[in-house]
Order: structure tokens, then sequence, then C-alpha cells
């Protein structure tokens, strides 16, 4: 009896002695384990500590018995254990759980959910508290400024990590990063070590049966001291939140002032498996969740990839200069309502055009998209349109700049409000008619533009795609030349080069078919068939009854040979027009639709002739016949003008230089 009281003393010394010395300890399993539980942690019959079970918004804590002195300059420890995280539905994780060291074992003051067991509202932050964690953290918590929901953290008196960092490990062998899930289901182990000396906690993570990563996860130099009192408890927190997950710990093993025992894997309790009934959860949770999380995480993934390709865009170094004149495609964009069908201003061959307003000016554009697929030439291209974008002229639609996206270019021009001239020429009663005092303003605006962009310019510049619907009408219903998109620019006593011949058809000059050079005579060709489509409110080719072709100049000459210039002469105009100066322009038209060039005015003399500062050369109408169909079908074309054009020549250069 004595010796039995006397041995059961000797033990209760042993075990305090214990305590007060090197506490070191293993679990492999907690089986008859006389851990400190509370909340709704308890232990499995199996031996697994489950610190919260599947109810939302619980906690959980699980402490060694005994505290354990750390004395007042924290001696170094080292602790391992085992932990699996099951979410109730897959993918969404509970809250969390930590590793802990508390001054007390008491945490039933705390709250759950994002508060993990450890602090409360109020004392959460504090440096009272004296409370050190190690957090595996599933839920993003912006307020404690968590890096994802699935991330661990050192936790020193606060729900803010002092440091943290996204779940995973080092791995040795592929001497690279791998990340893990926490949630995955799986068992992990982690080592959190705390060497007195360097003043530095160490957290190591890894899949379990893996051995330790030679690197860990997280160091971080902090004197523990600073927080630890000298007898503090050890353990483990957890919560749940809004979504419930169990909490296991399979196996714990601690060492004060020392290398933690090494925990016996084999001897770790089994975690729950997903019978076949998880297996119709499967398909009825985590299926569904599965796809929430596809639709989550690749919907966004996906709209910014489909935002990265929507507004991708060209842009290059030799691009740089040309900064002002550049425009964003995300800007264009969302200018035009994503080239919204409803601001299409219209469509033509070379491309449609949109109205928009820009993001931060408002200032109202009209942005055409060109459709160009070859590089070459791109940048002698933007450098022309940057050019043109320099030029002012009260007759010129002012181009402001341009933007480049793959096989696309962008032009952006200001905003005409009364639309294009050939609108108004040929839409029957949709826009106003226009009387002869604006027709002729808007021709002689159109003249005095081309002029500046021939000769006033510090380049020579060249339309090459003078038309009714290219002449736009300002609010004034001044006649602008709009639409550069063709234009070509050479120093002045220089030739254009080659290009290709671009343009629209009844208004190509027939040199350009046939050399290819566009020059300031091919323009005035066009600008020649432009007029005969504002006075006589046609295009300068028609398709006729029986599938030919009506060609406009020929109809003027053939109107002009009998005397009836009257009647091709727009309906609309009849009534009010001065057809002395109708008949001028009509005349100054077939002056400019000459076929050979020299027999063309230059834009200087055209202005002359329009401002009426010099009188028309006299044409002998009777030996015209310009024959523009066969110009149109180039074969027969050659031969025509040579033998046509010498006498032609003959006839105006007499005439003029009798002046
Ligand atoms: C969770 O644990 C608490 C406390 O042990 C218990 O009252 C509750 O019924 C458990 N819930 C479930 C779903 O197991
Ligand atoms: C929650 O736990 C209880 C008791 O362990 C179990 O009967 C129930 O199926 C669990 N519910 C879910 C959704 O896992
Ligand atoms: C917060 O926790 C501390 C320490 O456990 C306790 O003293 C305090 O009363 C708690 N406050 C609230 C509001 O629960
Ligand atoms: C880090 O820990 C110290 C404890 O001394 C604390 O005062 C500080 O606020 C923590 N820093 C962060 C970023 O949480
Ligand atoms: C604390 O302990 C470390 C290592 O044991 C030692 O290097 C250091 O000097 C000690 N500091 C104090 C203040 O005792
Ligand atoms: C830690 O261990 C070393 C030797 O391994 C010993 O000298 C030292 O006193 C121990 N410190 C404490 C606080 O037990």
């Amino acid at each position: 009896m004595l010796n039995k009281t006397y041995a059961f003393a000797f033990l209760l010394l042993y075990i305090a002695s214990c305590a007060s010395q090197d506490v070191e300890f293993t679990f492999n399993g907690f089986t008859g384990s006389s851990l400190m539980l509370d909340g709704v942690a308890s232990i499995e019959s199996n031996g697994l500590l489950r610190l919260t079970n599947n109810t939302s918004r619980k906690m959980g804590h699980a402490f060694y018995p005994s505290p354990v002195r750390f004395s007042s300059n924290t001696s170094s420890f080292s602790t391992t254990f085992v932990f699996a995280i099951i979410p109730e539905k897959s993918g969404i994780g509970g809250q969390g759980m930590a590793f802990v060291i508390s001054p007390t074992n008491d945490l039933s003051m705390a709250m759950a959910t994002e508060y993990l067991g450890l602090f409360n509202k109020s004392n959460e932050g504090k440096a009272t508290n004296h409370i050190f964690a190690v957090e595996f953290d599933t839920i993003q918590n912006d307020e404690y400024e968590d890096k994802n929901n699935n991330h661990v953290g050192i936790n020193i008196n606060s729900l803010t990590s002092n440091q943290s960092e996204f779940a995973g490990y080092y791995d040795d062998d592929l001497d690279s990063f791998q990340n893990l899930n926490l949630m995955s289901h799986k068992a992990m182990q982690v080592w959190v070590e705390y060497e007195s000396e360097d003043k530095e906690i160490k957290i190591t993570l890894s899949p379990v049966g893996k051995s330790k990563p030679k690197k860990p996860l997280l160091s971080y130099k902090f004197d523990l001291s600073v927080v630890l009192k000298n007898t503090m408890y050890i353990g483990f927190s957890s919560s749940t939140g809004s979504f419930p997950a169990s909490h296991y710990i399979l196996g714990w093993s601690f060492k004060l002032n020392g290398t933690a025992p090494s925990i016996d894997l084999s001897k770790l309790p089994e975690l729950p498996r997903r019978n076949t009934k998880e297996w119709s959860k499967v398909l009825k949770i985590i299926l569904p969740s599965a796809f929430a999380a596809f639709v989550l995480i690749c919907v966004p993934i996906f709209i910014y990839m489909r935002r990265q390709f929507k507004y991708a865009e060209l842009l290059e170094d030799w691009e740089v200069e040309f900064g002002p004149h550049r425009f964003s495609y995300k800007d264009l964009h969302q200018a035009t309502n994503g080239f919204n069908e409803k601001e299409l201003l219209g469509a033509g061959g070379f491309g449609r055009v949109y109205k928009g307003v820009l993001p931060v000016s408002k200032l109202e554009v009209a942005i055409k998209q060109v459709s160009r697929d070859s590089k070459q030439g791109m940048k002698q291209f933007v450098a022309e349109v940057v050019s043109i974008g320099r030029l002012r002229h009260r007759n010129l639609v002012q181009l402001f700049g341009y933007c480049r996206r793959r096989g696309e270019l962008l032009l952006v021009y200001d905003y005409m409000p009364n639309g294009s001239l050939d609108q108004y020429l040929y839409s029957g009663h949709e826009k106003p008619n226009l009387n002869w005092i604006q027709r002729f303003k808007i021709i002689k605006g159109v003249a005095a533009g081309l002029l500046y962009l021939h000769e006033e310019c510090e380049k020579v510049v060249i339309h090459r795609d003078i038309k009714a619907s290219n002449v736009l009408l300002d609010s004034e219903l001044n006649g602008r030349l709009g639409d550069f998109g063709l234009a070509i620019l050479y120093d002045h006593g220089t030739e254009a080069e080659i290009t290709n011949v671009s343009g629209t058809m009844g208004y190509l000059a027939p040199e350009l078919t046939r050399t290819g050079k566009a020059s300031p005579l091919t323009d005035v060709f066009a600008f020649g068939a432009f007029m005969l489509e504002v006075v006589c409110g046609r295009r300068p080719v028609e398709p006729g009854a029986q599938g030919d072709r009506i060609v406009l100049v020929d109809l003027v000459l053939e109107h002009w040979k009998q005397g009836s210039l009257v009647d091709i002469v727009d309906p609309q105009l009849r009534e009010t027009y001065p057809m002395e100066e109708i008949e001028m322009v009509l005349k100054l038209s077939l002056l400019c639709s000459h076929p050979l060039p020299g027999g063309r005015p230059t834009m200087q003399q055209v202005m002359q002739y329009l401002e009426g500062g010099k009188p028309l050369p006299d044409l002998m109408v009777t030996s015209m016949n310009y024959g523009m169909l066969a110009v149109l079908q180039k074969e027969e074309f050659d031969s025509f003008v040579m033998s046509y054009s010498s006498q032609m020549m003959t006839s105006i250069s007499t005439q003029s230089e009798g002046r």
C-alpha cells in the first residue's frame, strides 16, 4: 500500500519534471491520448483527431494537456504533424486550421469562421494575445490580406499573416515549386521549426510520404520570445464558416530544444473514404461545383483572353514617334459600342465606317476600317497617314490618327454630321435636295482642298479616291474631302512611285491603268468625274438597259454636241440654276476628264476657272469624242487614245495659247 502510494507520487513527480524540461512526444494517431478538446473537436474511434465536423460556423480546439516551458529566452523547438482537410463541398473551404502556441488552453471566447477559433472581434490584432499560429487557410479574406483560398501563413497575434505563401513545396528532385491543394482530401505533413540562435521560424509542407523538402515554404526571422510567455500551451485550432469542412490531424510529434521525432506514417489512422454514397455526391455536388468552378475560373480567363484577343492590336517600335496619332483599339472599340451595327455610317468596297465617341475626350469621330493584309508598306503607309493627320484645311476632313490590328487598319476622322454628298445626290428624298448655290460651293470647296493637297502642302498628296461618297458635308454644308485611305505622298519635284491601281471605276484616269503612276492629274481626272456627278446627279458609270454601261462623260459630250446640255443637268436643279455657270462647270469637267493627262488643267487652273478669274478655253465640241466606254475596256483603249489625243491636244493648246 505504502509502496503503491510512493510509486504513484514518484510517477507524478516524474511527469511534472518532464513537463518542465525538454518536452518530447509523438502521437501516431490519437487513440487513448489525453488531448484537451473543446468545441466540435473529437477523437474518432480509429484515432483520427477531427477538429471540426461537418457543421458550419463551428470551431474546435485540441491542446497538449500540459503546458510547455519555453523559458524567457524562447527555446528552440520543432514539431511536425500530418493533417487533411475534407470540405463538404469540394473546392469550397470551411475556413481553415492552425497550429497554435497560446498562453491559455481555453480559447472558448474566440470565434469561429474567419477568426479560426484563435481570436475574437475585440482581441484580434492585439499584442496582449501572445499567440503564435501557423495557419492553413482555405478561404480568402481580403480584410486580413489573404493571398488566396489556399495558403499557409505565420500569424502573430493577428489573422493578418506576418508572412504567407501559396500552399506547396519545393521539390528537391524536380528542383521546382509544386502546388498543393489544402482541400484535396489528401494528407499532408508539416514541419514547424524555431531556432532560438538564428531567431528564425521555418514552415515546411509536403505531401504525406515524401521526405521533408530541404527548402522550407516559409522562413521568417522573428524573435518569438517577444510573443511567447515562459509557459505556453501547444495545439490546434480550426473553424468552419458558411460551408463546413472536416479538419483532421492524423499524427503529431513535438520536441523542445531539439528535432521532433519522426511520425510513423504506417501507424496513422485512415481518413474516411469516399464511399459510393459520396460518388453520388460527386455527381450531385462535385460535378456541378466543378462546373461552377470551371465557370468561375475559366469564364473570367476566357473573357480576359477574349478581351486580349478582342483588343489585340499591333504596335511596333517605329510607331512610337506617331504616338499622338495612334489610337488604342480598346478606345475605338468602346467608342463604337464594339463596332455596333447601329453605329454604322456606311460600308463600301474599302471597308466600313462607324460613328464613335472617344471615351475621354468625348470627341465625335468617324472610324473607317480598311483591310490591309500585307505588312509590307505598312510603315510607309502609316507614316503617310500621320503626315496627312498633320494637315489642316477647311475643306479636308481632319484625319486624327490610326490604329493597327492584324490585317486591319482603322482610320479615325473628324465626324461630319451632315454625312457624305452622295446621300444628297442619290438617296431620293431621304436627304434635302441641294440647290445650285450649295452644290457650287461644295465643288469649289473640294477643289480648294485638292489644290491644297497638290500644291500647298509640304509634300504632294495624291488623294486617289475623289468621288461624291468621299466628300463630306460639315454643319454649314461645306464640302470637305475625306477618306485618305488611298492617299499617297511624295516630295515636290519628284514622281509618285508605281502603285497598285486603286480607286473607283469611272474615276480612274486611263493612264493609271497603263502606268500605275498616280499624279495630281489623275486626281484632276477624278475631280472631273466628281463635278459631273454633282451637276448631273448621276454616277459616272451606270448600268444601261442592255447590260451595257452608260458613261456619264460620253453622255454629257453627246448632249453638248446636240445643244441639249440642259437635259443632262440634274432635274432637281432645273428651276433655279444660272445656266452659264453650270455650263462652265460641265465644260471644265470634260476638260478634267481628258484621256491624256496633258490635256487636263492643274488644280490651280481649275480653281481659277471656278472662281471666274480665268475664262475656260473654247473646246471644239464637234471634234470631241472621249469614248470613255473604250477607256474602261482597256484593250481597245490604247490605240484609240493614241490616234485621238494629238488632235485634241493641239486644239486645246492652241486655244489656250491664243489667250
Ligand atoms: C458535430 O459535433 C458536435 C459536437 O460534438 C455535435 O453536437 C454535432 O452533432 C456534430 N455534427 C455532426 C454533423 O456530426
Ligand atoms: C455529416 O456528419 C454526419 C455524422 O458524421 C453524417 O451522418 C453526415 O452524412 C455528414 N454529412 C455530410 C454532408 O457529410
Ligand atoms: C475575446 O477574447 C478574450 C480572450 O479570450 C476575452 O477576454 C474577451 O472577453 C472576448 N471578447 C468577446 C467580445 O468575446
Ligand atoms: C508581425 O508580427 C508583429 C508582432 O511583433 C506584429 O506587431 C505585426 O503587426 C505583424 N505584422 C504583420 C504584417 O502582420
Ligand atoms: C538566447 O538563446 C540563444 C541561444 O540559446 C543565445 O544565443 C542568446 O544569447 C540568448 N539570449 C538571451 C538574451 O539570453
Ligand atoms: C537545450 O539543449 C542544449 C543542449 O542540447 C542545452 O545545453 C540547453 O540547456 C537546452 N536548453 C533548454 C532551455 O533546455
